[in-house]
């Protein structure tokens, strides 16, 4: 039989959209979230070692990432009463990590017709024909896709680069800037790359706070307090 192939979206594209139901009621996306960012992922599978273990992660950071304007939305192609369960069995038995009564509050949408998975290439066939990939879309308050990460059906991601991820866009976005290897709020900045010949002398000669390492590569101080002043919610 033949392979169907679906054009995965881009860095850069409008989020595509859809309505689903989620354990939080149905939702219109990226309607529902337009004004915020917006984290979603999927997971392969619920009743799993590796996804619980995210979901109790990624739950007992909700709060981090609302004052962040961000809202979490995982996936899979399991239905809803697996989810509802799954949850639950979370809340009530797991102790993992000195995490525990962990309350997933944010939506999980059910799948299974894999609709929305194939919409987003969160099915990767040479890795699983029947369930969703760990995949990350970070999508912008005005539904534009803005980072997507991919991680294999052994791997748990890890949530504290998701946290830099959201924080370094919205950086870039607030500042204009772009932020280096490794950044995290309170390291240097990189300034927009020169792009004249004029522009270029200015900044090897120019006597502002600025480290040029070369004409194509200059940083400058953004005080962390400034940039979380701006990016997180009081
Ligand atoms: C897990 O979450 O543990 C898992 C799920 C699907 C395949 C492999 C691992």
């Amino acid at each position: 039989m033949e392979e169907k192939t679906f054009a995965m979206p881009r860095i850069g594209d409008k989020a595509p959209e859809f309505k689903a139901v989620t354990t939080q009621g149905q939702i219109n996306f990226p309607a529902d979230y337009s004004g915020s960012w917006v984290i979603l992922f999927s997971h392969p599978a619920d009743f799993t070692p590796v996804c619980t273990s995210e979901f109790m992660t990624f739950a007992s950071m909700a709060d981090k990432f609302e004052k962040a304007n961000t809202k979490l939305v995982g996936l899979s192609v399991d239905g809803l009463y697996s989810h509802i369960a799954w949850l639950r069995t979370i809340k009530e038995k797991i102790e993992y990590r000195g995490m525990k009564d962990v309350e997933v509050k944010f939506p999980l949408i059910e799948d299974i017709t894999m609709e929305v998975a194939q919409k987003y290439g969160m099915i990767m066939p040479g890795e699983a024909t029947t369930k969703a990939v760990r995949a990350v879309f970070v999508i912008d308050p005005k539904g534009i896709i803005r980072t997507i990460i991919y991680y294999p059906l052994s791997m748990g991601r890890n949530f504290d680069e998701l946290y830099r991820v959201v924080i370094a866009l919205q950086t870039a976005d607030a500042f204009s800037v772009a932020t280096p290897a490794d950044w995290q709020p309170g390291d240097d900045v990189i300034v927009p790359t020169a792009g004249s010949c004029g522009v270029a002398k200015e900044r090897m000669e120019s006597k502002e706070e600025m480290k040029c390492y070369d004409w194509f590569f200059c940083t400058k101080k953004l005080d962390k307090q400034k940039v979380l002043d701006t990016i997180l919610k009081k």
